[in-house]
């Protein structure tokens, strides 16, 4: 989409598509305004999947909702799963490293953000197959080679929605009675003046870890790597230093931003650059684009492993800047740092081709084949 970002960035970075009826904004500057004017645009859009909550509420509802559930997705929280990634990763790796080849999605960044937010949220061990077929029929995109219709999809994911709604009601109903230290425990103990969250907002919120940081975490740990294999330097320079990871993976998130896209509607008449967007018209921000805007990012279009300092837009803006992002970053330092430490001379298979994922909104790969040294 890159070619097509830059073109629509240097004629004005706002464009009014006819056919879908919506603005596009390309720009980095536009991108941020419309993210931290709330005022103006509301995330109440019609566009919204199966579960209506925080990421489609604006305030003052979103304000309360969020410092609850805040409550229970504390920085401490997190990093107190920084064992059991480890854990997670490495399972994930003994089953694979030790043959030189694997294919880097499906042998492990697609398991490791399910079994990682299952476990979190208390699911039982021996139901984490069930979740993970739910949690992908929830989430599953439009593939125009899938034969499958929208409406067909949009049946799959209720039904999806609606088994996992039974489980996680007899999950919640459990830990009401029976308190431990998981994520619904947590949930349950949050409250603000008094009031707690009611049975369809923790639900809804159950839901919403799924859809919101499943797909995306596996396309962040997929993208870095692939942009890794492909800056052969940069990946020599990531084995030597390690302590280069974390700016490694802004950078990746900068260059290939797991979520291209969000969307917004006008409360009201409003001019953006010089356009009139009316009232209720959808605005969707391009932060792929906005990401590789060289009036933010001096040399956008390469891939700068240190770059300092790195402001991309990839996790939002604004009031609803991405929840889980302290999960998604420590799930994919732990997650790349234990690959490269079992998989030395890491190389694409050769003449593999590469398929992305289908849609402009989320950007990934379907599979990424590799051959590697073992270190045993
Ligand atoms: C919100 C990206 C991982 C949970 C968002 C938003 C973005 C985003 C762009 C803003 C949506 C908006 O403004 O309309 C990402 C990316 C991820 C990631 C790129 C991985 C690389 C996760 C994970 C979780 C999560 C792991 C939780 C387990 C949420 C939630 C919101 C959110 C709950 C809504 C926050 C609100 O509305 O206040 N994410 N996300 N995300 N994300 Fe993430």
């Amino acid at each position: 989409p890159y070619a097509w970002y830059e073109t629509m960035r240097n004629s004005g970075g706002i464009h009014y598509d006819e056919e879908r009826e919506a603005w596009d904004v390309f720009s980095y500057e536009l991108v941020h305004q419309v993210l931290s004017d709330y005022k103006h645009f509301s995330s109440r859009t019609s566009t919204e999947g199966p579960v209506s909550s925080l990421i489609g509420m604006d305030p003052p509802r979103h304000k309360l909702y969020r410092s609850l559930v805040n409550q229970a997705f504390t920085q401490k929280s997190i990093d107190m799963q920084a064992d059991r990634i480890g854990a997670i990763a490495g399972e994930l790796l003994d089953k694979v490293a030790g043959t030189g080849h694997m294919d880097i999605i499906q042998d492990f960044s697609y398991p490791l953000p399910v079994i990682v937010i299952a476990e979190m949220l208390g699911v039982r061990p021996e139901d984490r197959e069930l979740f993970k077929d739910w949690s992908d029929r929830l989430v599953a995109s439009v593939d125009p080679t899938s034969g499958q219709t929208v409406q067909q999809l949009t049946e799959v994911k209720q039904q999806a929605a609606e088994e996992l709604y039974r489980y996680f009601t007899e999950v919640i109903e459990w830990r009401r009675k029976a308190p431990g230290d998981d994520l619904v425990s947590e949930l349950l103990r949050a409250k603000i003046d008094n009031e707690h969250l009611d049975m369809p907002s923790l639900l809804s919120f159950c839901l919403l870890l799924l859809v919101a940081g499943n797909e995306t975490t596996t396309n962040l740990i997929g993208n870095a790597l692939l942009t890794f294999l492909e800056n052969q330097d940069a990946l020599e320079r990531l084995y030597a230093e390690p302590d280069l990871l974390p700016s490694a993976l802004e950078e990746s998130l900068r260059y290939r931003s797991p979520i291209q896209s969000l969307s917004r509607r006008a409360v009201e008449d409003i001019t953006l650059n010089g356009k009139l967007i009316q009232a209720d018209q959808e605005v969707v921000v391009w932060m792929g684009s906005a990401n590789r805007d060289e009036a933010k990012f001096a040399g956008a279009s390469q891939f700068i492993p240190d770059r300092k300092p790195n402001p991309h837009l990839a996790f939002g803006q604004g009031i609803h800047f991405c929840l889980g992002a302290p999960l998604a970053r420590l799930e994919a330092r732990i997650a790349v740092k234990a690959l490269l430490q079992r998989c030395r001379h890491l190389h694409l298979d050769a003449g593999a081709e590469l398929t992305r994922t289908p849609g402009s909104f989320v950007f990934g790969y379907k599979e990424l084949p590799v051959t590697f040294d073992p270190v045993r």
